[in-house]
């Protein structure tokens, strides 16, 4: 039994998140989790909202509402959805708690003890109508390359230019509107990432082998452009506040961390605040303080998107480097592409493409997760259309799974009754039934292993279909004509394949995998997994169990479902 340390990407606090976020990192981290606890592991799994930062501090305001109101009740509504999805978090946190607090403020002490952080004067906006330094965002003003009256202090939405605050045109405060703006000196932190440039780079060569290529080359592209000192503070209300005990200047002047520093500590922060909940069972630093982990390591692994790479390969590993002090490192890196809406971007400003609360709307948990499972981004970018999704879920899902469990257990139940019959013994059709699915049940193994989603999906899908081929073989409405006993054999087999499918499938559909459990009627409802040694039996459901037949697993959707998706959602981009 190992112990398993999961993390996915912190989704931001504002918006709902749509398909392509929960692809690119809950999901899939999800999946293994599930995989692995099933497999007997030690699994923590963490995640928690990312709260900080400006753009939770401008919509609070255009609702009106103090933000700190504002990301209470985004929490609690990404989380209702995530329970909807069915993502089995140990725990999933906030980063605006006392407890990353805390934390971000020692790492911050540590890394200024080492001579890793550095106060140095920079020129900013400053708006006397507010009373405030602007941070990039809260400047707006006419783009000089292209005119746009809209463009924002670090971006141009309309040329995608990057700018400078200082560019911009006829500059007014975001918040109030003031043209009275003046550029004044502050001093902001400085982590000085520049000197950990030769151990980061030492620590990537160490681990980028067993990463996925798409992670191994966003790392080095960035070590490649080098390491470069960035300030880690800004001037806003909404953060984690720098201490006082050690920038007593600073934190009078209200400075807080930014964003991206104190996001990725809140992997440790919510971890404590899983911990704090339980003390005397729950141990956090036996996760993620190596000299507490005792004998049994953690291996920890990441899920994210590719845009969240660089931050967690280079930087802040660099931040953990130069704590000097033994927190746990990413051992494996899982990254994604981009799942995208007919080939163009998944577009939250255009409503384009699937959010995950209409997702839920549409159709249960179970017809996503294995959709997008199956067609995760790994090696490329993929596409997600209606006709795609509702083919897969009409194919694999409906007909399959589905129609092999519904079949074959009404059939039993009209011509045999309540209970797996008893039969004939297992023959030679068995005994290669049998082969084949301890060969895909290992194949499925090996993909879930190597956290190849897409090649694991494959593996589940060729082990329903082999019930169905086992099925259409042996033709028991045909055997029941001339033998009996015959036909009994070969459904209490299927019956067996479904109790295997309903155990080995949890991962991906776990609202459906209980479903097929407790169709029959045994003393423990157990998911423990089945290896291919015992799969090969068949023989897991005992004859004489009692069994029921679960209502329709998967929904067949229709020309018309497909038809209003597309309406309601939209076709292909422009
Ligand atoms: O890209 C994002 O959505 C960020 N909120 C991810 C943060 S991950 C971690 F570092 F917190
Ligand atoms: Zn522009």
């Amino acid at each position: 039994m190992a112990r398993h340390l999961i993390t996915s990407a912190l989704p931001y606090i504002n918006g709902i998140k749509h398909l392509g976020n929960m692809v690119g990192s809950m999901l899939p981290a999800d999946v293994y989790s599930r995989y692995l606890r099933q497999r007997g592991h030690d699994v923590l799994y963490i995640c928690a909202t990312d709260e900080h930062g400006t753009p939770a501090e401008l919509a609070a305001k255009e609702q009106g509402i103090p933000v700190a109101e504002f990301c209470a009740q985004a929490h609690d509504a990404q989380k209702a959805v995530y329970d909807g999805f069915a993502l089995a978090f140990d725990y999933f946190g906030r980063s605006s708690s006392p407890q990353n607090r805390e934390i971000t403020q020692h790492f911050a002490r540590r890394l200024n003890e080492n001579g890793f952080i550095e106060e140095r004067a920079i020129r900013q906006v400053y708006s006397p109508t507010d009373g405030r330094f602007l941070p990039d965002r809260y400047v707006e003003g006419t783009c000089p390359h292209c005119g746009y009256d809209k463009a924002r202090g670090d971006q141009c939405e309309n040329c995608t230019r990057v700018l400078d605050p200082t560019d911009l045109i006829n500059p007014r405060s975001a918040i109030s509107g003031s043209t009275d703006l003046e550029v004044r000196e502050t001093k902001h932190l400085f982590l000085l990432q520049s000197k950990l440039q030769h151990e980061v780079e030492e620590w990537v060569a160490a681990h980028e082998e067993e990463w996925p290529q798409l992670a191994s080359s966003i790392a080095r592209k960035w070590l490649t452009e080098g390491l470069h000192d960035r300030a880690i503070t800004r001037d806003l209300d909404w953060g984690v506040p720098v201490p006082a005990d050690t920038w007593p200047e600073l934190a009078a002047e209200g400075k807080v961390f930014y964003v991206w520093f104190d996001a990725p500590i809140e992997y440790i922060g919510a971890t404590k605040e899983w911990s704090d909940e339980d003390p005397e069972n729950r141990d956090w630093k036996s996760w993620w303080y190596e000299s507490d982990a005792g004998e049994n390591p953690v291996r920890y692994t990441e899920f994210m998107a590719k845009d969240n790479v660089p931050f967690h390969t280079v930087m802040f590993p660099a931040t953990e480097l130069g704590i000097r002090e033994p927190w746990k490192m990413v051992d494996y890196v899982k990254a994604f592409n981009w799942l995208t809406y007919y080939g163009g971007k998944f577009s939250t400003s255009q409503k384009r493409g699937v959010f995950t609360d209409q997702a839920l709307d549409i159709l249960p948990a179970d017809y996503w997760r294995y959709f997008l499972i199956a067609n995760a981004p790994e090696s490329d970018d993929s596409s997600f259309t209606w006709e795609h999704f509702t083919a897969t879920v009409n194919k694999d899902l409906a007909d399959t799974l589905g129609n092999f469990v519904n079949r074959v257990l009404s059939f039993s139940k009209k011509r045999f009754g309540d209970e797996v019959p008893a039969g004939a013994a297992a023959g030679e059709a068995e005994t290669r039934l049998g082969e084949q699915i301890a060969e895909l049940l290992a194949e499925y193994e090996t993909q879930m292993e190597a956290l190849q989603f897409r090649k694991a999906a494959a593996a589940l899908r060729a082990l329903w279909s082999a019930g169905n081929s086992y099925l259409e073989e042996k033709a028991p409405w045909l055997e029941i004509k001339t033998d009996k006993d015959a036909a009994a054999l070969t459904l209490r087999t299927a019956m067996n394949l479904i109790h295997l499918y309903a155990v080995v499938s949890e991962p991906l559909i776990p609202t459906t995998s209980k479903a097929m459990r407790q169709a029959f009627a045994l003393t423990e409802d157990t998911a423990t997994w089945v290896t291919p040694e015992e799969a090969r039996a068949l023989d897991s459901v005992p004859t004489g169990t009692p069994f029921t037949v679960p209502p329709v697993l998967f929904a067949k959707l229709t020309d018309e479902d497909l038809e209003n998706y597309k309406e309601r959602f939209g076709g292909e981009p422009a």
